[in-house]
């Protein structure tokens, strides 16, 4: 919509231009790009302007008035031009819209009032507008929508209002809107939304409400929009969602919830939602997933979980999202990770688990991940990698492994050996580098020899852990002549 701005700007240059040239008397150029003039159906007005004038250009359908020094919009502003289609105020000084301003637009499909620092709108000001499909009240300073407001336009299609600073919204503002498709109230001050507020909104496919202050969704409130295809509610304070909340919503296809505060989602709230394509979850306090918590999906490619709090994973909890190819579930607090999280995963491209604390991975921990191109370990608590843990990713092209505090002793051997004859597939942006021992630290694991990935031998008292940084936590112990190996307790 910024670019209908610019064209409409630019549009209205080249316009004055080509006056000048006429004023001058030059040969008078047709614009440098013909379908950024102003059409013979259009009527363009400028800052030199401060009153709507009371004929415009004869055959004009459309009006636009960009920067022009029109603080009201009177009423009876367009009774001598019955036959505009279009209107539109961008970018003016308008605090004031009188009631009946646009009365008389039999025909007008379109208005725009945008990037004004109209408050308010009186209720009344959009009666008779028969034939309104499209109104546009974007990147004002709206703070409250009245009862009645938008009564009567029956057929309009797309509502904009966002980025305005709306505070409270009647109950009832949208019943009449029976053909509304799109309804934008994004980026406002909105902290509550009703049950009923929408309710009446058969037809709604798209609904925007990201960047308010909303706390809460009620139980219910899209049960009767089975039409809906886009939920975007992102950038909000949710904390919880009631269950079932899309039930009815057979046909979404985006459900954006990024950036809220979501501690938990209710079991199965994302089942029977054949046709979605856009999941977003990312940047919330998630700390556990149900056990079943999707449905057949066939159509989702992507889910993003990063950025929450999650330490483990039911099993097979993306199973049913049989074509996902990109799991993001990085910057969360996983310490291990179990081949039972990736069940069923077999298109799966891309995984990316960097920024967590994991500790330990287990040798088949990637076994059902066989399509496996990309993953991401960077920024982890490894120290070890259990021998042959990335054999069963045959596919692999890239790897990052770097900023883990790798301990570099006998132990390590098979995984610097694996490093060594797959050097082409680790993409770290830095090298993977000794943590310890001591004597090795900051040293990259590439340039590691057999002979400095050592187990101490004799060690007083007799024999040494092979990896000291699970002592704490360790369970199971393999010892050999040189040291003891020690794994997690496996959960
Ligand atoms: C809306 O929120 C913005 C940003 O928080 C604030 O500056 C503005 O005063 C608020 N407007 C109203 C009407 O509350
Ligand atoms: C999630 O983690 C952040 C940062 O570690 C923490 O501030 C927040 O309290 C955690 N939230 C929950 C619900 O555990
Ligand atoms: C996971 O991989 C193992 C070993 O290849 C296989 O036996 C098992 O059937 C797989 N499970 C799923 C759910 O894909």
């Amino acid at each position: 919509m910024y670019l209908d701005y610019k064209k409409l700007g630019n549009m209205y240059l080249r316009h004055c231009i080509y006056f000048l040239l006429l004023l001058f008397g030059c040969a008078a150029e047709e614009c440098a790009n013909e379908e950024e003039c102003p059409k013979d159906y259009q009527d363009v007005y400028d800052k030199s302007i401060s009153n709507i004038p009371s004929t415009l250009k004869a055959g004009a359908t459309e009006v636009f008035f960009v920067g022009s020094l029109i603080s009201t919009i009177p009423v009876g502003a367009f009774t001598n031009s019955p036959q505009l289609e279009k209107v539109e105020f961008l970018n003016t000084p308008t605090i004031s819209i009188e009631r009946g301003a646009f009365e008389g637009l039999d025909k007008v499909h379109s208005i725009e009032i945008s990037n004004t620092p109209l408050t308010s709108l009186p209720v009344g000001v959009f009666q008779n507008l028969p034939m309104l499909e499209s109104l546009i009240l974007k990147l004002n300073k709206i703070q409250r929508l009245e009862k009645g407001l938008f009564d009567g336009l029956r057929k309009l299609r797309e509502l904009h209002l966002h980025t305005n600073e709306i505070v409270s919204i009647d109950e009832g503002t949208f019943d009449e809107l029976d053909n509304l498709q799109l309804l934008h109230l994004a980026k406002n001050n909105i902290t509550s939304i009703s049950t009923e507020m929408f309710s009446k909104l058969k037809k709604l496919a798209t609904l925007r409400l990201y960047e308010n202050d909303i706390t809460a969704v009620p139980a219910g409130i899209f049960n009767d929009l089975t039409n809906l295809k886009e939920i975007a509610l992102q950038g909000n304070k949710i904390s919880v969602l009631p269950p079932n909340l899309f039930f009815a919503n057979k046909k979404l296809q985006k459900i954006i919830l990024e950036q809220n505060l979501l501690t938990g989602l209710p079991p199965e709230i994302f089942v029977g939602l054949p046709l979605i394509k856009q999941l977003s979850l990312q940047k919330n306090q998630i700390t556990s997933l149900p056990p079943v918590l999707f449905g057949e999906m066939p159509t989702l490619s992507e889910v993003k979980l990063n950025q929450n709090n999650l330490t483990a994973l039911p099993p097979g909890v993306f199973s049913p999202i049989i074509k996902l190819k990109k799991l993001d579930l990085s910057q969360n607090q996983f310490t291990s990770l179990f081949s039972r999280y990736f069940e069923g995963l077999e298109s799966l491209l891309e995984l990316n688990l960097q920024k967590n604390l994991i500790e330990t991975l287990e040798p088949t921990t990637f076994e059902n991940v066989t399509s496996l191109t990309t993953l991401k370990l960077t920024d982890n608590k490894l120290r070890t990698l259990p021998e042959g843990v990335f054999d069963t990713l045959p596919k692999l092209k890239k790897i990052y492994l770097n900023n883990n505090p790798w301990h570099c002793d006998c132990k390590l051997k098979s995984f610097v050996n694996w490093m060594k004859a797959n050097t082409k597939k680790i993409m770290s942006s830095t090298p993977e580098t000794c943590d310890l021992p001591e004597g090795l630290k900051g040293q990259h694991l590439l340039s590691l020899t057999e002979d400095q990935l050592i187990c101490p031998t004799n060690p007083p008292g007799g024999k040494s852990f092979c990896n000291l940084f699970v002592r704490l936590r360790l369970k199971l112990c393999e010892c050999d002549a040189t040291c003891c190996a020690c794994t997690l307790d496996s959960i």
